[in-house]
């Protein structure tokens, strides 16, 4: 064994006064520091970090004390805990495992009915003012918020108590940042969004149906590395990650430029791989790194795997008409795209520039840059 692959052990030494440190937490886990390198140089380039931080990164890890993580899922599926727990080890994602210290998560955690409650309760007390609250799930409102409830409260009840003590909030999926399918028309329980209650304490929303885990762990690496929350977008999404579209770093963009598009999901044009967007792919209006990133440790991404985007991490998205309908054309960029190839690559030319159009001017109108304005 040499020095790379020594088990990282490092005395305690950062800000976060939380449990132990997460160099103590990897030396437990006998994960060699080669690993943990290679785990920082893959962070900070999701991050769209400069070449060479990636050892700062790894350092300010290593003496990072774990903060406590309470986690609540409220109206939901289960689909963002499953999509991070689901991951293959050792990888990216579930890394955020050795990162954290997870004191309350419903589905995850051992303990049930009061003694599960009193782990929430410990964590609130013992770390008021520094833990972490995770959200998945939107908020039902209509009703008192009868629909659903966690040791006889309400999700709203809940929020309100738990944000209290937050240093920070991340809401995970697009339910917990945007309402998600739940907040679809015509919504029953009136859906809402974390951030649509909790006002006064910084959130970060993660999005995706589910998100990608990978972008959920960069994120708890950026805060315990840099003690606070990456620069966001205007809906709140961390910029490193929701940047730019799907079609931005799409690989079957150079045929969407060169105007050749499937017309079915089995004509010559799919075989090909040609752009999906004439079948309805939302990738134009879509902010997130799955094309990048990718899933399943970098295997692949539904473009990849012959669909087109859904526009999942988007606001409304579930109510932006057909998933298989093209995007139509936005009025305004029209003047750019002529002489556009065919119709089709017009459109989509337009719609992609209306995006980034929209992105540059101001928040207000860049908060209205969703699939559902683009498509008025
Ligand atoms: Fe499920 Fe999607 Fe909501 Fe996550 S964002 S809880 S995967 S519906
Ligand atoms: Fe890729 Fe969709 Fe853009 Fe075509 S429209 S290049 S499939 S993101
Ligand atoms: Fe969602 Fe589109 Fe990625 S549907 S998973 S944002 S490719």
């Amino acid at each position: 064994m040499n020095d790379h692959d020594a088990p990282i052990h490092e005395k305690n030494s950062h800000e976060f006064p939380i449990h132990e440190t997460l160099g103590d937490s990897l030396a437990q886990q006998g994960i060699s520091r080669r690993a943990f390198l290679k785990f920082c140089t893959a962070m900070a380039s999701l991050m769209a970090l400069p070449p060479g931080t990636a050892t700062a990164i790894a350092e300010a890890l290593v003496k990072a004390k774990r903060p406590s993580v309470i986690w609540l899922s409220f109206q939901e599926c289960t689909g963002c805990t499953e999509s991070l727990t689901r991951s293959y080890s050792p990888t990216l994602e579930n890394m955020i495992f050795n990162m954290i210290s997870l004191d309350y998560h419903h589905t995850l955690q051992a303990a049930s009915g009061y003694g599960a409650e009193k782990s929430r309760e410990d964590a609130m007390k013992n770390f008021f003012g520094k833990y972490l609250l995770v959200v998945d799930g939107s908020i039902p409102m209509n009703n008192g918020g009868v629909y659903s409830t966690i040791a006889g409260r309400t999700n709203l009840d809940l929020l309100h108590e738990v944000a209290k003590g937050a240093a920070a909030i991340i809401a995970v999926g697009t339910c917990a940042s945007f309402g998600g399918i739940p907040n679809a028309k015509p919504n029953p329980t009136g859906a809402v969004a974390v951030s649509d209650i909790i006002k006064d304490k910084p959130i970060i929303n993660i999005s995706g149906c589910p998100p990608i885990p990978a972008v959920i762990t960069g994120v708890l690496a950026h805060y315990l590395t840099f003690g606070g929350l990456p620069e966001l977008d205007d809906l709140g999404r961390p910029k490193s990650f929701y940047g730019e579209t799907i079609h931005d770093r799409c690989y079957r963009r150079p045929f969407y430029d060169q105007g050749k598009f499937a017309k079915t999901f089995d004509d010559e044009g799919a075989r090909n791989g040609w752009c999906l967007f004439e079948l309805g792919c939302k990738g134009p209006v879509t902010h997130n790194a799955c094309a990048t990133t990718k899933w399943n440790g970098g295997t692949s991404f539904p473009i990849e795997s012959g669909h087109g985007c859904l526009g999942c991490s988007e606001p409304h998205f579930w109510d932006a008409g057909s998933f298989y309908s093209a995007l139509s054309m936005p009025a305004s960029p029209l003047k750019y795209v002529a002489g556009a190839a065919v119709a089709g690559a017009a459109a989509g030319v337009a719609v992609s520039i209306g995006n980034r159009i929209k992105k540059g001017t101001a928040k207000s109108a860049h908060q209205k840059a969703t699939i559902e304005d683009l498509e008025k």
